[in-house]
């Protein structure tokens, strides 16, 4: 087991996860309730959006050990630790049980690597065969706003259908090109992306793939609903 390292990404992730909080502040009610993330990794993203948004407290749930060692390391080290905390565990296990007071945002760059099977480079980072299975839970799990990675060769149309047949809007997101990592560059992995996308699954390019970090809500106060400008975005 390793800890999910890709800093463009991340860093695309925290940039845009606090430019929404940020606009959204009062209708995500997160200086009253805070949010939950699922999927710390080395928390660095998050960790300075909670140092720049004084309010925020986050509570996060990764299923990795070793990312949890990381991210409470570089939790501790940017002064954060009283209002960023990680667990270890399955998100979902959790979010059944242990939250308490009622959380009305969850955020995450949840896994998106498709595969046929999850014996690839990083087992937790599988997104089931299509890409989208961490992020349509997400939608099953019941929190009024899910801001979510949602990636453009992760069947992101099933992904939005999906989202609004159960009752979700796209608010707003931020859209990024990124080249292929270390994890959607692995062979495997690329074939079957080919395969995805050929079947209409998605678009990937030569070189990168598009990811956005997408707002989606079923709270009928938040208004917009650009699930088709997030689809052209992501080239589909
Ligand atoms: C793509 S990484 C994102 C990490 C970090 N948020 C970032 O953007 O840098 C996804 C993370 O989700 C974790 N993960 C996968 N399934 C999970 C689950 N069911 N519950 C909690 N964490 C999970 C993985 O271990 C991995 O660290």
């Amino acid at each position: 087991m390793t800890c999910f390292s890709s800093a463009d990404e991340s860093a695309h992730y925290g940039f845009s996860v606090c430019m929404l909080l940020e606009q959204y502040r009062t209708q995500l009610r997160w200086e009253e309730q805070g949010v939950v993330e699922l999927g710390t990794g080395d928390a660095t993203a998050i960790a300075d959006v909670v140092a720049a948004l004084p309010g925020l407290r986050v509570r996060s749930f990764d299923i990795s050990a070793p990312s949890v060692e990381t991210a409470r390391a570089n939790i501790a080290a940017r002064g954060v630790a009283d209002r960023y905390t990680v667990e270890l565990g399955d998100f979902f296990d959790q979010a059944d049980s242990a939250f308490g007071p009622p959380v009305s945002t969850v955020i995450s760059n949840p896994p998106y690597i498709p595969a046929p099977d999850g014996d690839i480079l990083m087992p937790e980072l599988w997104g089931g065969v299509h890409g989208n299975d961490l992020v349509l839970r997400l939608f099953k799990a019941g929190y009024d706003n899910v801001v979510a990675a949602v990636a453009s060769y992760s069947d992101p149309l099933e992904t939005v259908r999906t989202a609004g047949d159960l009752g979700y809007r796209v608010v707003n997101f931020l859209a990024m090109g990124l080249d292929y990592g270390t994890y959607s560059s692995e062979p495997k992995v690329r074939d079957h992306i080919r395969r995805l996308c050929a079947e209409g699954r998605g678009w990937a390019g030569d070189d990168g793939y598009m990811v956005a970090i997408a707002l989606f809500t079923r709270d009928p106060d938040l208004p917009g609903d650009r699930g088709d400008q997030l689809l052209r975005a992501l080239q589909v």
